[in-house]
């Protein structure tokens, strides 16, 4: 279908005054729609996605649908317009529209005036980061996350990826296992750790939460002129999990001294006062919302997520480079052990690491 015929499906009726080409790839074509509705402007940001690569995206429109209207409920009047993503509804009732070439169709607001950045030298933006989804962990705090559906089964059940990779040590396809002695004896190593935090949600030890599951910090829409953070965004990941995977995957990436594949491991490691930016704003706002075992668990989220990626990382170079895009024979390699350097830093300042958590926490 084409865009006209879009807007009328999505009740878009006013007069459009402009399309921008956000997108072109082969998968996903996303544009910015400017409409004048009353005198006034709006843009909506449309996209069309091949349903053959976006599995289930009812599962995933259903999860946004719940997670929004919930955030929109906590947000008071005067926030509710930019303070969290609001995807408009078919003709259908449905947030999302498949026309008759199976293509997959959605439409939400754009917010004026936000800014995302992709990199986060300011420990101040960095703590601006960690409070926003912070705060996404209070607004859904009391949702329910049983009810949601978990769009990829397993991604963080760190069981289950230790024993992939030791079924692919096994069986040694490309093998390259004889060459990664010390990174198997290393993951090895930590494999109990690694897996207490599945073991934790497994005997109730730990709540079940509405997680993100892409805490990067271009994922943040901050307000162009005050630098004051608006919303999360890029719902898509959003499943039930642990508080931990979502603080854990932030400081994994957004504290790292280095990029996530530096081949020089000397250079990797955890920055402290990157670390403490974000666990300042982040724990601040969940900390009257957060069990103690949660608070206690969040610097072991930081490096279950850390050899968790050292692992697929690992279990992807053995099996003969299938899963992740390379851009060098060798990319698997590099940043298997730019993740195992992270996670032995990270794991020498634990107590460091506890120490600013409970700080925060108030305890
Ligand atoms: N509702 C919105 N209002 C304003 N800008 C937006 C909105 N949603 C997304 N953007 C902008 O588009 C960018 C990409 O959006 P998003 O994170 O949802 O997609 P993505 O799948 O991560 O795409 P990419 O791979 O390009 O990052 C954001 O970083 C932000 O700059
Ligand atoms: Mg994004």
């Amino acid at each position: 279908m084409d865009l006209t015929g879009i807007y009328k499906v999505f009740g878009l009726t006013g007069k459009c005054a402009g399309c921008t080409v956000l997108k072109n790839g082969n998968i996903n074509k996303t544009y910015k729609v400017d409409f004048e509705e009353n005198g006034k402007n709006v843009s909506y940001i449309i996209q069309s996605i091949n349903t053959y690569v976006f599995r289930n995206p009812e599962y995933i429109m259903s999860n946004i649908r719940g997670v929004t209207a919930h955030i929109a409920s906590k947000l008071p009047p005067e926030k509710r317009e930019r303070g969290v993503l609001h995807f408009l509804d078919s003709r259908d009732g449905k947030n999302y529209f498949v026309d008759g070439d199976g293509s997959f169709w959605r439409a939400y607001v754009f917010v004026p005036d936000s800014v995302t950045y992709d990199t986060f030298d300011d420990p101040a933006l960095l703590e601006s980061a960690g409070a926003a989804f912070g705060r996404f962990q209070l607004q859904l705090s009391d949702y329910d996350a049983s009810t949601l559906f978990e769009i990829i089964p397993g991604f963080h059940d760190t069981k289950k990826r230790y024993e992939k990779l030791t079924e692919t040590i096994e069986r040694d396809p490309a093998g390259r296992v004889s060459s990664v002695g010390p990174e198997i004896e290393f993951l090895k190593k930590y494999r109990g750790m690694a897996e207490t935090l599945v073991n934790m949600l497994e005997k109730g030890e730990l709540p079940l939460r509405v997680t993100h599951n892409d805490t990067k910090g271009n994922n943040i829409l901050f307000d162009k002129n005050t630098k004051n953070t608006l919303a999360v965004i890029d719902l898509d990941t959003v499943m039930p999990g642990l508080v931990a995977y979502d603080y854990g995957d932030a400081i994994r990436f957004g504290a790292n001294r280095s990029d996530e594949d530096e081949p020089d491991t000397s250079k990797t490691g955890l920055d402290m006062v990157k670390f403490e930016a974000f666990t300042k704003g982040f724990v601040e706002m969940i900390r009257d919302t957060a069990t103690k075992a949660e608070l206690e668990t969040l610097s072991l989220g930081a490096i279950t997520m850390t050899l968790e990626l050292a692992v697929r990382f690992l279990d992807d170079y053995l099996d003969g480079d299938k899963y992740f895009k390379l851009n060098y024979p060798e990319h698997n390699l590099v940043r298997t052990r730019c993740q195992i350097a992270l996670a032995a830093d990270m794991i020498s300042k634990k107590d460091q690491m506890d120490e600013i958590i409970a700080r925060y926490a108030g305890n």
